[in-house]
C-alpha cells in the first residue's frame, strides 16, 4: 500500500505491505532513529512524534499509530524539530541550558513533546508531561526547561505543517498482507462494513495497536476510521448533545470542560496527553473493557448509544450495550456511531482510582449523579469500572438511596447494598476487599464534597 505525507517538511510517499505497520518501526528502519523505542505500548512516550493537520499539531506515540493513519498528514519526529538552518528550538535550548538530559533515551520524546505544547500555547507542562518517562534525569529540571521556554516565539517551521495539501487518501488502498479499507465518511463505512463483517476497525489504535505490538496478532482485514471527519464531530440538539465514535478524548475533555465538568476532570485522569489526542470514545466504548474511564461516566449521565448497521441506526441505553465480560450487544457489521449525553449533569461526580495519579488504568472508577431536593436524594445514578466484568450501575445502591436524606448517617446505612450489586474480583491492581471498600469510601467522598468539605487528591493531609 502506498500514502504520501510530510515528514519534517517534505513530502514523502511511504510504501508498505502490511497496514499495521508502526510509524515508530517504519520511522527506524528509515534510519530516522531519534524516535526511540522504550515499551512499544504507549507507556513509556519515547517514541512521540508531532502530527499536524488542519485541526492542529498534537502530539502522539508513534509505536501505537499506524502508517495508514499518517496518510495525508504532517509528521515531525526529533530529527525536524530544529530550524530548517539547524538553531535549535526555543525547547531543546532549554533543555541544554536547564541540564534537562543525562542518559538522553527519554529526551527525543520530551523534545517533542513540549515542542508540540510549545506550539500550541500550553503551559500545563505537568499534564503535557505526564505521558514521558524520565529514569534518571529526574523531572524538576525538564519542567524548568519547559517553563524557560514558554515565552519564545512560535516557531513558524512547525506551524508551517498546518497549512500543506497533499493529494486526496484513495479509500479502497489494499495492503498485501492484510486488506485495508479507508473509509472518507460513516456513510462509506456503513456500506461496507456490513459485507465486511470479520474486519477489525480501527480508530485511534490505541487499543488495537497492542494487539499488534504486544500479542504479535496479524489482523485479518482493517478498516482505519480517521478519515471519518463526521464521526468526529459533535453537536448540539435541543436536548443535549450527540457525540461522534471518532472524537478523541482530547477533544472530549477541551469539550466537556463547558457543558461537563466532571467528565473533563476525570478525562484528565485518562491515560497521557499522547494517548489522550489518538484514542476516540467510540473506541472506549467499542472495546468493552471492565476498566475503562469512559462507560462508567457515560452510564452516570445517562448516555445514549447509536449503533449503526448499514442505513439502519438503534439506539439503547450505554448500561445495555455491555452483555458480558468482552461482550457487547454489537452486530456483524454494526458500528458505534455515536453516544448522546443530557445537557447538563450537574450532580456527576467522577472518582478515578489508581496506583498513579497520571498515566494509569483505573483500579476502582465510580461515578456518582445524585439530584439532592430539599434534605432528600431525589435520584441516584451511579455506575463502576472495575467492579465487576463490565462497567455497571450499582442499582442496588441507587435504590437505596433514592428518597433517603442525603446525610452521612443515610449514606453509610446503605453502603452495604452495593454488596448486592457486585463481588468484584481480585488482580494485580486490588484485591476485592479493597475494590469493595474504596467504591464504598467515594459514595461517602461524594457526600462530603457536595456537603462542603473540600477534598483534593492533589493535596496530601495529614
Ligand atoms: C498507555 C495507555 C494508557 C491507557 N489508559 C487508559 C485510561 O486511563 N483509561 C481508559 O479508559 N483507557 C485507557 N487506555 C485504553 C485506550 O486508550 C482506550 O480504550 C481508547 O479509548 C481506545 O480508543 P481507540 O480509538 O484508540 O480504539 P481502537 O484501539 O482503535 O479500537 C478499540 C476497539 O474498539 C473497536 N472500535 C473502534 N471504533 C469503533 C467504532 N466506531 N465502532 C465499533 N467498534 C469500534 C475496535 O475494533 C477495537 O475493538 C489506555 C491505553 C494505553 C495504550
Ligand atoms: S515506545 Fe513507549 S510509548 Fe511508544
Ligand atoms: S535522561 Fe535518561 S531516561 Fe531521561
Amino acid at each position: 500500500m502506498e500514502i504520501s505525507f510530510l515528514l519534517n517538511g517534505e513530502t514523502r510517499v511511504a510504501r508498505f505491505d502490511d497496514p499495521t505497520l508502526s510509524v515508530l518501526d517504519w520511522l527506524r528502519a528509515e534510519g530516522l532513529t531519534g524516535t526511540k523505542e522504550g515499551c512499544n505500548e504507549g507507556d513509556c512516550g519515547a517514541c512521540t512524534v508531532m502530527v499536524s493537520d488542519a485541526a492542529g499539531a498534537r502530539a502522539v506515540n508513534a509505536c501505537l499509530m499506524m502508517m495508514p493513519q499518517i496518510a495525508g498528514k504532517a509528521l515531525r519526529t526529533v530529527e525536524g524539530i530544529a530550524a530548517p538552518d539547524g538553531t535549535l528550538h526555543p525547547v531543546q535550548k532549554a533543555m541544554v541550558e536547564c541540564h534537562g538530559s543525562q542518559c538522553g533515551f527519554c529526551t527525543p520524546g520530551f523534545v517533542v513533546s513540549m515542542a508540540t505544547a510549545h506550539l500550541n500555547h500550553r503551559t500545563d507542562h505537568d499534564d503535557i508531561l505526564a505521558g514521558n518517562l524520565c529514569r534518571c534525569t529526574g523531572y524538576a529540571p525538564i519542567i524548568r526547561a519547559a517553563e524557560a521556554a514558554k515565552d519564545a516565539p512560535a516557531a513558524d517551521w512547525l506551524a508551517a505543517d498546518r497549512s500543506f495539501t497533499l493529494p486526496e487518501v484513495p479509500s479502497g488502498v489494499r495492503g498485501q498482507t492484510a486488506p485495508a479499507f479507508l473509509p472518507r465518511s460513516a456513510d462509506e463505512l456503513a456500506a461496507w462494513y456490513p459485507a465486511h463483517p470479520e474486519a477489525v476497525l480501527i480508530a485511534g489504535a490505541t487499543d488495537v495497536g497492542l494487539w499488534v505490538t504486544k500479542q504479535l496478532r496479524t489482523l485479518p482485514e482493517v478498516a482505519l476510521l480517521g478519515g471519518c471527519t463526521d464521526l468526529a464531530e459533535i453537536t448540539e440538539t435541543e436536548t443535549g448533545f450527540i457525540i461522534g465514535a471518532g472524537v478523541t478524548i482530547a477533544a472530549l475533555r477541551a469539550w466537556a470542560a463547558g457543558p461537563h465538568p466532571a467528565l473533563a476532570g476525570l478525562l484528565r485522569r485518562f491515560a497521557s496527553e499522547q494517548v489522550r489526542q489518538a484514542a476516540t470514545i467510540g473506541g472506549n466504548i467499542a472495546n468493552g473493557s471492565p476498566i475503562g474511564d469512559g462507560p462508567p461516566a457515560l452510564i452516570a449521565m445517562g448516555a445514549t448509544l447509536t449503533l449503526r448497521l448499514g442505513d439502519t441506526r438503534r439506539s439503547l441505553p450505554l448500561e445495555e450495550f455491555f452483555l458480558d465480560y468482552r461482550k457487547q450487544d454489537r452486530r456483524p457489521g454494526e458500528f458505534v456511531e455515536s453516544v448522546s449525553l443530557p445537557k447538563s449533569a450537574p450532580g456527576l461526580v467522577c472518582y478515578k482510582l489508581s496506583k498513579r495519579f497520571d498515566q494509569d488504568i483505573s483500579a476502582v472508577c465510580g461515578c456518582f449523579n445524585l439530584t439532592v431536593e430539599g434534605s432528600k436524594i431525589a435520584s441516584a445514578r451511579i455506575a463502576f469500572g472495575g467492579m465487576a466484568g463490565v462497567p455497571k450501575r450499582a442499582l442496588a445502591l441507587e435504590a437505596a438511596l433514592t428518597g433517603a436524606p442525603f446525610t452521612e448517617e443515610a449514606v453509610t446505612a446503605a453502603l452495604p447494598s452495593l454488596a448486592e450489586d457486585f463481588a468484584p474480583m481480585s488482580d494485580m491492581r486490588a484485591s476485592a476487599a479493597y475494590r469493595m471498600q474504596a467504591a464504598q469510601a467515594m459514595a461517602l467522598r461524594y457526600l462530603r464534597e457536595r456537603s462542603g468539605e473540600p477534598v483534593s487528591v492533589l493535596e496530601v493531609q495529614a
